[in-house]
């Protein structure tokens, strides 16, 4: 059954989360047959993937929320290096075709400049399996007898976890990941590499993976918590409740937890989750981190929303060094939010109009959503950065 949220006497479908679904269309190289994705959205983070594993020769159709990958034959082994560069998930088909191809030549990635991103930790990785790899404006790798892995993270990377655990599944023997990450997107990609005939055990943050062939599959990925939080803050700034249908609370936990700090109300009863605002809300102090801290990807809305309520907030963020490029284009408009190193200090303040500029997509979302709160209509300079990952959202929010 689809995971829907209803606000607003709206009905709106929640997509399946654009974060799995990267890393999954990633996977799908080492499948030497058919990968179908349900409920997938015209992101131009997928899109952009899709264009690249299309340039490879993979062969790709994409209809009504189906995705179908057919990727038998790779015949082009050179990613397009200005594709690669529109966003990070790309690098994460580098270990899938130094499986199928030995031999890679990849451009660095691009992706939202929200911090250093390096890349280091995927590399670190790789090589444990034996593939040698050159770094200069390029990255180019051999990998020509992999080996199994036995590897501790040194910081549990959301992608470097997916990278290797997707390239171990194909690695004949027995490897091992510990300290890796365990976001639900991280656990979805584990689901479906198991429904291509992956062997994955997954103990705490421990991943134990014997290598397989994989077969062809379909899946449907988790509905997106990150879309769902946009939607749930969206309500919370209107002051109106807001319910999910089919929606997994542990998705977003530590969010609903914050949220019953600022006196929300959350009932949850088979699948349903009722969220009900008051009329006031109060203050609060979130710290982001790895799952199941607070998701990082939020941060930037709950400060908007900081804005309406009387008090103090605190925000630190622990996962990015630069996530807070949207706070100067907030206070551009009036918000009183102070950067103190990796804290946000945010007063209540009424928003009014003037021109901010988007520099990153979720840092440009919040300034979407401070539209709903100003009492003047106000311009938003490089919007497109939310196509990255919301599909019709002027229509829909
Ligand atoms: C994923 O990015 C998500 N992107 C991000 O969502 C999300 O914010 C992030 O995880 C954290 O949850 C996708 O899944 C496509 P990381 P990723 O590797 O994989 C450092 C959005 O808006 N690091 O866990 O890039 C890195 O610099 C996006 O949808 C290294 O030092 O996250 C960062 O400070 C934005 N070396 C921290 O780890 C490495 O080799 C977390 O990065 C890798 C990472």
């Amino acid at each position: 059954m689809e995971s829907k949220l209803i606000f607003e006497d709206k009905e709106i479908i929640i997509p399946g989360a654009k974060n799995s679904i990267l890393p999954i269309i990633a996977a799908s190289l080492l499948i030497r047959g058919k990968t179908e994705i349900k409920n997938v959205s015209k992101l131009e983070d997928i899109q952009n993937m899709l264009k690249i594993i299309i340039k490879l020769g993979v062969k790709v159709e994409f209809s009504n929320g189906n995705l179908l990958i057919n990727a038998s034959k790779i015949n082009n082994l050179n990613p397009d290096s200005k594709l690669v560069k529109k966003l990070r998930a790309s690098f994460l088909i580098f270990g899938p075709l130094l499986f199928r191809n030995k031999q890679v030549k990849i451009a660095k990635p691009g992706g939202c400049s929200i911090g250093s991103r390096k890349i280091d930790l995927h590399l670190k990785g790789l090589k444990s399996f034996s593939c040698s790899i050159e770094e200069n404006d390029f990255i180019k790798g051999n990998l020509l007898n992999p080996v199994p892995v036995n590897l501790e993270l040194d910081y549990p990377s959301v992608g470097a976890t997916e990278h290797l655990i997707s390239l171990a599944t194909v690695v004949p023997g027995i490897s091992k990941l510990s300290n890796a990450a365990i976001e639900p997107e991280v656990l979805d990609l584990v689901e479906f590499l198991k429904s291509a005939g992956a062997n994955i055990k997954q103990k705490g943050t421990t991943f134990v993976i014997k290598g397989a062939d994989l077969h062809s599959t379909s899946f449907t990925p988790i509905p997106d918590r990150i879309f769902t939080a946009t939607w749930i803050v969206t309500a919370l700034l209107k002051r109106k409740n807001i319910q999910l249908i089919n929606f997994n609370y542990d998705l977003l936990g530590s969010f609903f937890e914050t949220l019953k700090e600022l006196g929300v109300l959350i009932e949850v009863n088979n699948g349903i989750i009722n969220i009900i605002c008051p009329k006031e809300l109060k203050p609060f102090y979130i710290k982001t981190g790895s799952f199941p801290a607070f998701p990082t990807d939020i941060q930037p809305f709950m400060a908007v929303l900081a804005c309406t309520i009387k008090g103090k907030s605190i925000i630190e963020e622990t996962i990015f060094e630069n996530r807070f490029a949207y706070v100067n284009e907030l206070n551009k408009i009036g918000a009183n939010i102070k950067i103190e190193g990796n804290r946000l200090i945010i007063n209540y303040s009424k928003l009014t109009g003037g021109t901010v500029i988007g520099k990153d997509l979720r840092g440009t979302m919040a300034l979407y959503l401070a539209s709903l709160i100003s009492s003047k209509p106000f311009i938003i300079k490089n919007k497109n950065y939310i196509n990255r990952g919301y599909e019709n959202f002027e229509v829909e929010l």
